[in-house]
């Protein structure tokens, strides 16, 4: 195992020791909350009673191969703890998620969680968000017009694709990675976004006071 898969490995299981009895867990998407999933799958079968949603229907999959118990918001009304991944976490805790896709799942299940817990290797921690293009989920119809939308917001839009066709979220919706450069204010380039008919959810996780575990190379783990 390479070292940035080891601090995804070691970031996903301190997350997951968060986890207590009883628990309603959120259970991110991606590589690094693939660690904290398998690791919570295995604290079940010691016998840990907890219930769970996932962001996601690859989480999805991945806890019930594991013997995670699944609910949803059908069932229950808040969740105590998620653990989730993210692209970027800026200094002051802004966040920037969807290069997996599940962006809006994710944000759903972030806001209806009392504590939010992000784990990111080293190279997500950074001074500003933005180097990494910004997601965000749109409507298929007429999506070209979202597209330019964001042109006219300064942003430089590409429609994500699998296959050369466009890339489909477990929503039945499109994607567009967004280069900005720095944002500087998050808060209000999500709101800009969030006005345009068509965008159903950006990829900005703003103000939410996560906690953040963040692993090293090195070895080292620690916790914002
Ligand atoms: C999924 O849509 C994303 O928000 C992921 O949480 C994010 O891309 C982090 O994934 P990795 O841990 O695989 O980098």
């Amino acid at each position: 195992m390479d070292t940035i898969t080891q601090a995804k490995k070691a970031a996903g299981e301190k997350a997951a020791a968060l986890v207590q009895p009883g628990m309603l867990v959120g259970l991110g998407t991606g590589s690094t909350a693939y660690w904290a999933i398998e690791k919570i799958g295995e604290m079940v079968k010691g016998g840990l009673n907890i219930r769970a949603v996932a962001t996601s229907l690859a989480s999805e999959k991945q806890a019930r191969e594991l013997g995670i118990p699944i609910t949803s918001f059908s069932e229950i009304q808040q969740l105590d703890i998620d653990i989730d991944g993210a692209d970027e976490v800026s200094h002051d805790l802004q966040i920037i998620k969807g290069g997996g896709g599940a962006l809006l799942r994710e944000k759903i299940v972030a806001m209806a969680s009392r504590r939010k817990v992000i784990v990111a290797d080293e190279r997500k921690y950074v001074k500003t968000l933005g180097k990494f293009p910004l997601p965000i989920e749109i409507i298929p119809f007429g999506w070209e017009l979202v597209f330019r939308a964001v042109q006219s917001l300064q942003g430089a839009p590409t429609l994500r694709t699998k296959d050369d066709k466009p890339y489909i979220t477990d929503n039945g919706n499109y994607i567009l990675d967004c280069a900005f450069g720095a944002i500087e204010n998050p808060e209000q380039l999500h709101h800009q976004l969030k006005t345009i008919t068509g965008v159903v959810e950006t990829g900005l996780f703003i103000n939410m006071k996560p906690t953040v575990i963040i692993a090293y190379e090195s070895g080292e783990v620690k916790t914002i």
